[in-house]
């Protein structure tokens, strides 16, 4: 939702900017603009569309400067248009600011600013917070960049990480942060900041998340940091173990692609060391939850958004079977606003890939609020969630680059296999000796993951087959239902075909109606407790003329004989483990149908990787 870059340094900001704004179109893409600081003027370069329209318009440019900033842009408030891409400027157009996030207060203050004789030109939230600035450092006879963005912030309701350059102090930029994400990167004489790692990777693995309400001072000498009433604070770097090259394609046509075929690797780096064989113990990434508060827990909500979702209703499936704890999966953006009951003995288990989307974190907070306890799935080190959380456990999967999320997911789903077989050795439902046999069950799953792979070729057959459909209807069962609504919104999201997943039993309730000769139906088949009731609904779609593309077990025959169009063996696996393998197959399936219908896998068209606005 936005991507903002700025850079402070010895070399020419140009060239760092644009390179870092391609690692955050991710985040949006309907527009984008960079501004330097360039021979005492302020170059500002703005386009519609995707960033290669600004870096086409900027490449021949010779811009001289050495304080930028950047911004792609995922519309909330004004129409995708070059007077509403960032960087927005003050009347006089000696200061620029770009943001990301949603000033909730921007029609009063606009109101103000324009009683008081200043003139807009976009239709944006974000341009009230330059003519804030131009008002505080105007009249200051010593011109102090810090101070006029610390009194605009406080006049802000709302969310944002905002960068702002000014020819008035022209060698620094001030960044703040209030809900949106923002790490500064700190380099050989030279500073960042950003809305995400990858964007400053190949300069520098030094990071210091930046915290709610701080800001942050950054010129050629040094970046400091300071509170929302300017009083310095001291902020440790961390240093990031991502490779640069994971934020690249490889060869790949798509990042999504190259995402898919990470997975084997993605889920052994996360489930690698997990499990203590000695004690049969989870190891947490951080952990301030002590064995007997993890055993006086009664109930757990998984709470996510998304794709994440998916992966919390999984881990009901699993958590309550393995481990016998009552659970409840709940979308972040419903769960705060329903009142859910909540103490020390409920946990909430936050699923977010990028540990900024605001949902989650705003039901993170909501049960901190109510005293429960909380731990964070989550892929990125240092984001707002493992901050929040009591406890974290990560998925060590790299930075993860298409929009619609893959080896995130599966990541996810390692960790709950993980989490219910941890929750079920404390409170001694299982002996050691079967912890330990499941455990190692999970680790043999990257090399499965690897031989689904190999199914490439088959599943582009498929979807050559069916990449002209309208609509598609995906069922599973038992825990393989997350898994069909899963498949269902990959193909939605980045092939804009209608798609919806359905729990196979249900069915009969209503999504039978749409069944006719036009409906390819996806069936979860690949056997467990409900193997014979899925075959059963099977037989309900050919009954009524409907196309039956299926995912089965290798060596089960008797499903071919119930006539189904086509059919896509995979290896044996336990069921559990089944919501991975099958999962492998509908991304592929997702992919190659999108990429056959032309579609922009990467970027689809209104989503964004990140969604760090309720
Ligand atoms: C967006 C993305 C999804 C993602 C969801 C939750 O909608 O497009 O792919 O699943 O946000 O994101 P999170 O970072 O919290 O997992």
């Amino acid at each position: 939702m936005c991507g903002i870059v700025g850079y402070v340094g010895r070399y020419n900001a140009k060239g760092i900017l644009m390179n870092g704004l391609k690692k955050l179109e991710y985040r949006g893409y309907d527009s984008a603009g960079i501004a330097i600081i360039s021979h005492r003027a302020l170059v500002i370069r703005r386009c519609k569309g995707k960033i290669s329209c600004l870096e086409e318009r900027v490449l021949k440019e010779y811009i001289e400067g050495n304080v930028g900033v950047g911004h792609t842009r995922w519309a909330t408030h004004g129409r995708p248009s070059e007077g509403n891409a960032h960087p927005h400027s003050d009347c006089a157009s000696r200061l620029v600011v770009v943001h990301n996030g949603i000033i909730e207060n921007y029609l009063q203050l606009k109101k103000r600013l324009l009683a008081g004789g200043h003139v807009f030109k976009s239709e944006t939230d974000t341009e009230v917070i330059a003519h804030l600035v131009e008002q505080y450092l105007k009249p200051m006879k010593k011109k102090d960049l810090l101070k006029a963005v610390q009194l605009s912030i406080k006049q802000l309701k709302g969310s944002y990480a905002i960068a702002v350059i000014s020819l008035d102090d022209p060698h620094t930029l001030v960044a703040a942060r209030h809900f949106s994400p923002l790490i500064v990167g700190l380099g050989r004489d030279e500073y960042f900041v950003a809305s995400d790692i990858p964007a400053i990777l190949d300069r520098t693995k030094t990071v210091i998340p930046v915290q709610d309400n701080e800001i942050v001072h950054l010129t050629s000498l040094g970046a400091h940091f300071y509170d929302h009433n300017l009083r310095k604070i001291t902020r440790k770097p961390m240093t990031i173990d991502w490779d640069p090259v994971t934020a690249e394609k490889g060869g790949y046509k798509h990042f999504m692609l190259k995402e898919i075929f990470e997975q084997p690797m993605t889920i052994q780096e996360t489930i690698r060391g997990r499990f203590s064989l000695e004690s049969g113990d989870l190891i947490f990434d951080e952990n301030n939850l002590s064995k007997t508060a993890m055993k006086g827990i009664r109930k757990i909500y998984f709470v996510a958004c998304g794709t994440a979702y998916h992966a919390g209703m999984v881990g009901k499936y699993l958590v309550e079977d393995i481990a016998k704890i009552p659970c409840e999966v709940d979308l972040a953006s419903e769960f705060r606003y329903r009142k859910p009951l909540l103490d020390k003995e409920t946990l909430i288990i936050a699923i977010t890939q990028s540990g900024e989307t605001a949902d989650t974190l705003a039901a993170l907070r909501e049960a901190k609020r109510h005293g429960a306890r909380t731990l964070a799935i989550c892929n990125v080190t240092g984001s707002s969630a493992t901050r929040d959380a009591d406890g974290v456990v990560y998925t060590r999967t790299g930075p993860e680059i298409g929009v619609a999320s893959t080896k995130a997911f599966t990541a996810q789903l390692a960790i709950i296999c993980a989490l219910a077989i941890y929750f079920a050795h404390v409170r001694a439902i299982i002996t050691k000796k079967r912890t330990i046999e499941l455990m190692e069950s999970l680790y043999r799953l990257p090399r499965l993951v690897k031989k689904v792979l190999a199914l490439e070729p088959a599943v582009k057959a498929v979807a050559q087959k069916y990449f002209k459909q309208r609509d598609f209807l995906y069922l599973g069962r038992n825990v393989n239902y997350p898994i069909a609504l899963e498949g269902a919104l990959k193909l939605k999201e980045i092939s804009y075909i209608h798609a919806e997943g359905y729990a196979a039993g249900e069915m009969k309730h209503g999504p039978i109606a749409l069944i006719d000769e036009q409906m390819p139906v996806v069936v979860l088949a690949t056997g467990g407790v409900v193997y014979d009731k899925v075959l059963s609904n099977i037989q309900e779609i050919k009954a009524r003329g409907g196309m039956v593309l299926a995912l089965a077990t290798e060596g089960d025959h008797h499903i071919k004989k119930i006539g189904v169009d086509d059919l896509i063996y995979m290896p044996q696996v336990a069921e559990v483990l089944s919501t991975i393998t099958n999962t492998v197959v509908l991304q592929l399936f997702a992919y190659h149908v999108a990429n056959l219908r032309g579609c922009d896998v990467d970027q689809p068209r209104n989503l964004a990787k990140s969604v760090v606005v309720e």
